[in-house]
């Protein structure tokens, strides 16, 4: 066994207090710094909306999540005093249900994966301004769920369980579907697109996918002149302007000026077909 001297016994002493001053410090650090936000808030829908500010304790990799739960703990202003709980929507925590989108310093994104560490402060967090406000950050976003019922975006195959196996489709088609089918209805692209406002019918760009989604599929397509009927309507594909900001703001990186141009070249054929037909 290896014996101590007096000599080392001293320097192994004084190493752990060193360490443990350190600590000490860092955890002083931690302690002191702050995290400031600014957030912008409304009691209730179609009531004024204003500011207030609040601080939180600074802890390394938070995201802006993280920090609102400790506001709810806390709903204390940076001026002191005790306001109600700010409320906000989230659930997966893993930038997967889109429910958790807002706007971030002025740019739209999921909170649940924006980092404090990467954001100036203070932090500006605000409601989509695209969506009603039900309060605070939390918005009701029922329009485009609304918009993806009139379009069709699914596969009807009710009663079809006993005709057999469906048509197989061509992997090219089925790798450019996955990624138009990771779209989260987070509604970034409708924010950012200047043509959809909350007083028109737009549908806008994230509806044109999906449209273009269930018709590449062999048997989502059985019902493609339903869903291109739906976007020739009212607040459809026409009224698109094209600015392609939408397809810069996805988080999912969905080809969205890739869709919209599909969709433009599917309904002109369609078009085209009704009036033949007709
Ligand atoms: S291309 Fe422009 S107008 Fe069309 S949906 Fe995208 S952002 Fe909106
Ligand atoms: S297309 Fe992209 S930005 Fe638009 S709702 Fe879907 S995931 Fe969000
Ligand atoms: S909580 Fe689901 S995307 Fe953020």
């Amino acid at each position: 066994m290896r014996r101590r001297t007096a000599a080392s016994k001293g320097r192994h002493q004084k190493k752990r207090r060193d360490l443990a001053a350190s600590g000490e410090v860092i955890h002083k650090t931690m302690t002191d710094k702050k995290i400031t936000f600014k957030i912008k808030r409304q009691d209730k829908p179609g009531s004024p909306s204003y500011w207030q500010n609040f601080q939180v304790a600074y802890k390394p990799f938070a995201n802006i999540i993280s920090c609102l739960m400790e506001i709810q703990r806390n709903p204390t202003t940076k001026a002191g005093k005790t306001v109600a709980p700010v409320t906000w929507d989230c659930n997966c925590l893993e930038e997967v249900c889109g429910s958790c989108t807002m706007v971030i310093n002025g740019k739209v994104r999921q909170a649940c994966t924006a980092l404090v560490d990467n954001l100036e402060q203070p932090i500006a967090l605000e409601p989509m301004t695209k969506f009603p406000v039900v309060r605070d950050l939390q918005v009701n976003r029922t329009r485009m769920f609304e918009n993806l019922k009139k379009v069709k975006a699914w596969i009807d195959i009710d009663g079809s369980h006993d005709i057999g196996e469906g048509a197989i489709m061509p992997d090219s088609d089925r790798a450019k579907r996955y990624v138009m089918s990771e779209c989260m209805t987070c509604g970034c692209c409708l924010e950012a697109c200047p043509q959809f406002s909350l007083n028109n019918s737009f549908m806008g760009a994230a509806t044109f996918n999906q449209v273009r989604l269930f018709n590449l599929h062999p048997a989502g397509s059985m019902n493609k002149e339903e869903r291109l009927d739906a976007v020739m309507g009212e607040g459809g594909i026409t009224d698109c302007g094209n600015a392609q900001v939408c397809v810069e703001v996805c988080p999912k990186n969905i080809p969205l000026t890739e869709s919209i141009a599909d969709i433009g070249r599917q309904t002109s054929w369609q078009f085209i077909k009704n009036l033949l037909v007709k």
